[in-house]
């Protein structure tokens, strides 16, 4: 006899969706059903679950009805009206969008980082956005070895981030441009083939993209520093999958490239990439389907007392997104605030 969830996917037709069926049927969770959940314009179609297949259902409040665990990648209007409906009927809900990330009274977790901070759901978890998550599985085992001061992240993203619009624009802009015909600009901002765009989201006052500032907020929240000095530049590039980031840290105290290699090598969720003599480094090429954070590059930054330099890539529709929400649905399993039913 085991204990078995009723699932819905939020957003199952969309890139994040399709993904986290695809990580719930290959971590063997223990769902005794699981639902697909998008718009209207979806309703009928079907989406592969393992070698299944699920019709699509429409996203309404009665659709929640017996379900235990909603992960939701719908967008963040489509998460604050349907997602109190889900918590009112006893799910707890687990939101990819930006929906609720600030909220005081909704956790932001990373379980390799901050797995404590979810005894304090309501009902509402937040996943944090995909260049936060894989950033902070890699700087949370420095911080607490050195003490981090600061971070300057310059980020080059894939259109995939931008969801199935921005992965299709990349592929038909190709096509079109090697065919040499016109084509549209519609998802990112500038033509994206063969091409880096520094602009994802919208500029603000302070000339940062709201895109650049959650990795601000979101770090500080998740590490618990509210004044931990953070300097964004956020840059799509035009790979479809894997999100890389060029990161410089100063600490409090030294620490050394051997030493950060060690302890990154110990860390949960992260896998080391790191014989540049052998051309070995991580790459979004060799991330992609994959779940974990990929380090590499480490080296000192001599231009500071205490620095580090580092190169870390994921996959964002894994660890960035899918993957992330179900560790949180198995962690709160683990802990029993999930209730189920007995099979
Ligand atoms: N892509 C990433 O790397 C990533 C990473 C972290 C977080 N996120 C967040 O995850 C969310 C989804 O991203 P995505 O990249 O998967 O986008 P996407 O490919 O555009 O998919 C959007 C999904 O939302 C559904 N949807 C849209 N409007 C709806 C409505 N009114 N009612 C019900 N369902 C609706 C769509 O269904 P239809 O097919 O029926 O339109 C589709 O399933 C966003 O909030 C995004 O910020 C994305």
């Amino acid at each position: 006899m085991t204990r078995r969830y009723k699932v819905a996917v939020l957003g199952a037709t969309g890139a994040v969706g399709r993904e986290m069926l695809t990580v719930l049927d290959e971590q063997h969770f223990p769902a005794s059903e699981v639902i697909a959940l998008a718009s209207s314009r979806s309703v009928g179609e079907e989406v592969e679950f393992g070698h299944r297949k699920l019709k699509v259902r429409l996203a309404e409040p009665s659709a929640f009805d017996g379900v235990d665990i909603v992960l939701a990648s719908a967008g963040s209007a489509v998460s604050k009206l349907l997602l109190p409906e889900a918590v009112r009927r006893g799910a707890l809900c687990i939101d990819n969008s930006s929906a609720f990330r600030m909220d005081p009274d909704v956790p932001l977790i990373v379980p390799e980082v901050n797995p404590e901070a979810l005894a304090a759901h309501k009902g509402l978890v937040a996943n944090p956005n995909c260049s936060t998550i894989q950033m902070v599985v890699a700087l949370k085992p420095l911080h607490d070895a050195a003490h981090i001061q600061r971070i300057v992240v310059s980020t080059y993203q894939s259109v995939s981030g931008a969801g199935k619009k921005g992965i299709d624009e990349l592929s038909t802009q190709t096509i079109s441009l090697l065919n040499q015909r016109p084509f549209d600009v519609t998802v990112h901002h500038a033509r994206i083939a063969f091409n880096t765009v520094p602009h994802i989201g919208t500029f603000m006052d302070n000339g940062y993209t709201d895109e650049e500032w959650k990795l601000v907020r979101e770090t500080r929240k998740i590490l618990e520093e509210p004044d931990m000095r953070v300097c964004p530049t956020c840059v799509r590039v035009p790979v479809f999958a894997g999100h890389s980031e060029s990161i410089a840290l100063e600490f409090e105290r030294p620490i050394t490239a051997a030493q950060a290699r060690t302890i990154l090598e110990a860390a949960p969720g992260v896998t080391v990439v790191d014989d540049p003599a052998e051309k070995r480094y991580p790459m979004s090429m060799d991330c992609a389907e994959k779940d974990d954070v990929f380090v590499g590059r480490i080296r000192q930054d001599e231009s500071v007392a205490h620095g580090l330099c580092l190169w870390v890539v994921a996959d964002n529709l894994r660890k960035g997104a899918a993957t992330n929400a179900v560790q949180i649905a198995q962690l709160a399993i683990a802990r029993g605030w999930v209730h189920g039913a007995v099979h």
